[in-house]
């Protein structure tokens, strides 16, 4: 296993749109165990193929409900809806307020080529549809509602700070 380089915004290779995984060999085990190695040690919640600069329709998402690792996903299901501060480790130290389903469903294949289908909510719904718009190159900050800002850490620390003093 091994800790791979995270590239950030600028780098083309996570413009790229991830190729369909055909084969569930072992090289593809290691690829995902360094995915998860890399997305744990950053820390994030999430990792996709082109944040390590590929190009594969692969990504890994650690959350409370577990560990998932997703082969060719496809999103099946998006209701509801839900506004958080999201956050990216390839746009290091900066966050939106992005509007995302509040509820998704992922169907994909796991190392073995297995069928797995994942339905998530709140959280793990997030996580989903910002790692599914890696896979085709898209960045949460791309399409943001005129209007929305895109703000350092340090700045939405101090507007939660100043919410907390109003309450
Ligand atoms: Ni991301």
């Amino acid at each position: 296993m091994a800790i791979r380089p995270i590239i950030t915004l600028g780098d083309p290779r996570l413009r790229l749109v991830g190729q369909p995984v055909v084969k569930f060999d072992r090289e593809l085990g290691q690829l995902i165990d360094d995915m998860v190695e890399t997305m744990d040690d950053a820390p994030g919640v999430g990792l996709a193929a082109q944040q390590i600069g590929l190009d594969v329709a692969l990504c890994v998402i650690r959350v409370d409900e577990g560990l998932f690792e997703l082969a060719n996903p496809e999103i099946v299901h998006l209701s509801g809806e839900e506004g958080a501060w999201e956050g990216c480790l390839s746009v290091p130290g900066y966050r939106a307020w992005r509007w995302r389903a509040e509820h998704a469903v992922v169907t994909g294949q796991d190392r073995h080529g297995r069928r797995v289908t994942v339905s998530g909510h709140g959280y793990l719904a997030r996580a989903i549809q910002h790692e599914f718009d890696h896979l085709h190159g898209e960045l949460y900050i791309d399409g943001l509602p005129e209007g929305e800002e895109i703000i350092t850490e340090e700045e939405l620390e101090r507007r939660l700070d100043e919410e907390t003093e109003a309450d």
